[in-house]
């Protein structure tokens, strides 16, 4: 028998009988007379303790230890003697007597400590991971996931959701990234692509008439990672017919409450707060504010226009805006630091940051072009009391909401304004399109199957395609979800009459032609009777990375890729053989320098 319980299991219960343990050396220190070993399992942590006058034979075995062998050992549960309790630990009043030994397993010298691998650098830790994961805080991470999961399944299971799969294998769903693409042996010069979501087979699976589908599922996405962002990730994918936004909201807040009410104790109030997509971007800047403070963004471009400040007029004058922030106790801030929160302003796309000081007054090299009654107001507006710091962008909109919405973020994060706890918000009432000025046409805001409010249909149905202020006013049946500044999930009602699906694509300058390509066998479905239908997906890895606490979602998933989208565990990607290209039909016109993952180190 390896072992009669976990390490971590080992209690005063326990005191005078003799068990058996197993797991890997943590710690030892070896004392001359007495060796002492820290045993580890993922129950945890217990003192073994090896004496030659309990086990000649165990305890010049134990001299042969090193960190990370696997034991198993057998001995007598004591008490610790009084004063070497060990109150950091659950097992920290008894201790084992070991009277056997074995060594299961040895290894090798390790490239970092498991009690120092947080502080270890990230390609260490990945290429390792083993190692990494070796650790309380991992361990603790990847069972938290494992319980929210459980959790997701039971509830949606108790309201008639079916989890159904979807293949892997497949065509190109447009969320807004690139593909990862496979090739086809079977068929030559041809590709599957690996889903950005399940969006058009959940919605076949409404059409097929499943009424209620959920799925915790892989998605893949080809674009620039982040912390939030990782190539493939894992989705809360769900789609419910003959329902409305409130129908689907509804769901997403019950299980987000019973969630965070099992797992962290935590009660959400519900129904959550919501936020139009233009109060959220007027107020804070970005379409996923962080709300549990203040520190809104404030008009200016009214007051500004009574000024004779060159920057705010040209702004005003070129169709742009002014808006403010207020900077809360930073008067005090010298020359140089304000110049540096400059400099951050402007990396972040502003053309400059322009201050005011409330201190004695009003002070700042712009006062001379703001008449009194002009910058009192604009004071009462931001509420800027003595000792604050008022800050101006003027730009297009588009920068300037960008601009101090970032900004604000950075200055609640310094001055300490963020409380702890958790604020969930909703953002609703999206515009149905966003203009790409690149490449001068629509683009959908979520993704093209998104529907249409009611009142927008006949609009958008009747009309040209060029009626840039029609199409730019029409509202999408679509709302995110919002947690702490982080968006979680994203969804909508669904556009099921065939009319207004082509219209769509249509509109967002997709012909006839690929529309048949791409999506004909949804133009086919929605053909044969779909229901009205939408719903939401979230992204697990964020999800689970905000409950766990960790600042990344790498910190949530077991095998991560790095920054360049590399498994430095496993090498992917690498290059084939070149039977396998032969085998594809497939030429290569670049040569592969070796192994990623080996590449820098
Ligand atoms: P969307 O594209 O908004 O919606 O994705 C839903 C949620 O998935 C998470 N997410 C990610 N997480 C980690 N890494 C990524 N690269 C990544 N990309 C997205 C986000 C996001 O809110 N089919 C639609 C859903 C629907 O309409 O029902 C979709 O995929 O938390
Ligand atoms: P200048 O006229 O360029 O010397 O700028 C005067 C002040 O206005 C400086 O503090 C600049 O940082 C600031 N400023 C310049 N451009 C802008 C802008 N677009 N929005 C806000 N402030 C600006």
């Amino acid at each position: 028998m390896y072992r009669d319980k976990g390490c971590g299991e080992v209690g005063e219960t326990d005191i005078g009988s003799e068990l058996s343990l197993s797991g890997w050396v943590f710690r030892r220190r070896d004392h001359g007379g007495l060796i002492f070993v820290d045993l580890r399992d993922r129950s945890g942590i217990v003192q073994v303790v090896f004496s030659p006058e309990v086990s000649r034979e165990a305890h010049g075995a134990a001299h042969s230890l090193r960190s990370e062998f696997v034991i198993r050992t057998r001995g007598e549960v004591r008490r610790r003697p009084e004063g070497t309790e060990n109150p950091d630990i659950a097992t920290g009043a008894v201790e084992l007597y070991a009277s056997e030994l074995e060594i299961l397993n040895r290894a090798d010298p390790l490239p970092f400590t498991i009690e120092e691998a947080s502080e270890t650098s990230e390609s260490l830790r990945f290429r390792y991971r083993y190692l990494d994961l070796r650790r309380r805080e991992m361990q603790d991470n990847l069972a938290l996931r494992h319980r929210i999961t459980k959790l997701i399944r039971d509830y949606f299971d108790s309201k008639g959701f079916l989890e159904i799969e979807t293949p892997m294998l497949t065509k190109s769903t447009p969320e807004g990234a690139r593909d990862y693409i496979v090739p086809s042996r079977l068929n030559p010069g041809h590709f599957y692509a690996l889903p950005q979501s399940p969006q058009l087979f959940k919605q076949i699976l409404m059409i097929s008439g499943l009424e209620r589908y959920f799925q915790i599922v892989k998605c893949f996405r080809d674009e620039d990672l982040r912390a939030d962002r990782q190539p493939e990730f894992t989705q809360v994918d769900l789609e419910m017919s003959f329902v409305r936004p409130d129908d689907v909201i509804t769901v997403v807040e019950g299980m987000l409450s019973l969630l965070f009410r099992e797992v962290l104790q935590v009660e959400v109030e519900t129904p959550m707060e919501r936020l139009s997509y233009r109060d959220a971007m007027e107020r804070f800047g970005s379409d996923r504010p962080d709300t549990r403070f203040g520190l809104e963004l404030k008009e200016m471009g009214d007051l500004a226009g009574e000024s004779s400040f060159r920057v705010f007029l040209s702004a005003l004058e070129s169709g742009g805006r002014v808006k403010g922030l207020c900077g809360k106790g930073m008067a005090g801030l010298s020359r140089k630091e304000i110049d540096e929160l400059t400099d951050l302003a402007q990396s972040f796309g502003a053309k400059g940051l322009a201050w005011v000081k409330v201190r004695d007054g009003f002070d700042s090299p712009i006062t001379k072009f703001f008449p009194e009654g002009v910058l009192k107001e604009m004071a009462g507006r931001l509420e800027a009391e003595e000792g604050d710091l008022m800050l101006f962008v003027a730009d297009s909109e588009d920068v300037v909401l960008d601009v101090l919405g970032r900004l604000r973020l950075e200055i609640a994060r310094r001055q300490g304004l963020i409380p702890e706890g958790y604020r969930f918000l909703w953002v609703v009432d999206y515009p149905l399109l966003e203009w790409n000025e690149e490449e001068g046409r629509f683009q959908a805001m979520h993704h093209p199957f998104t529907s249409p409010s009611d009142e927008d249909i006949e609009r958008m149905l009747g009309g040209g395609t060029d009626d840039r202020e029609v199409l730019a006013s029409l509202k999408a049946k679509a709302y995110d979800i919002v947690l702490n500044g982080c968006e979680i999930g994203g969804g909508s009602i669904r556009i099921h009459r065939p009319d207004l699906q082509r219209r769509m694509f249509e509109i967002l300058g997709i012909s006839e032609e690929e529309a048949r390509m791409k999506f004909g066998f949804l133009l086919d479905a929605l053909r044969f009777g779909a229901p009205p239908h939408g719903g939401i997906a979230l992204g697990l890895d964020r999800l689970v990375m905000l409950m766990a606490g960790a600042g990344s979602i790498r910190d949530v998933i077991a095998f991560p890729k790095t920054q360049k989208a590399v498994c430095l565990l496993s090498g992917a990607p690498s290059p084939v053989e070149s039977r396998q290209l032969r085998e594809l039909q497939i030429r290569l016109d670049v040569v592969a320098e070796g192994d990623p993952s080996r590449r820098g180190r």
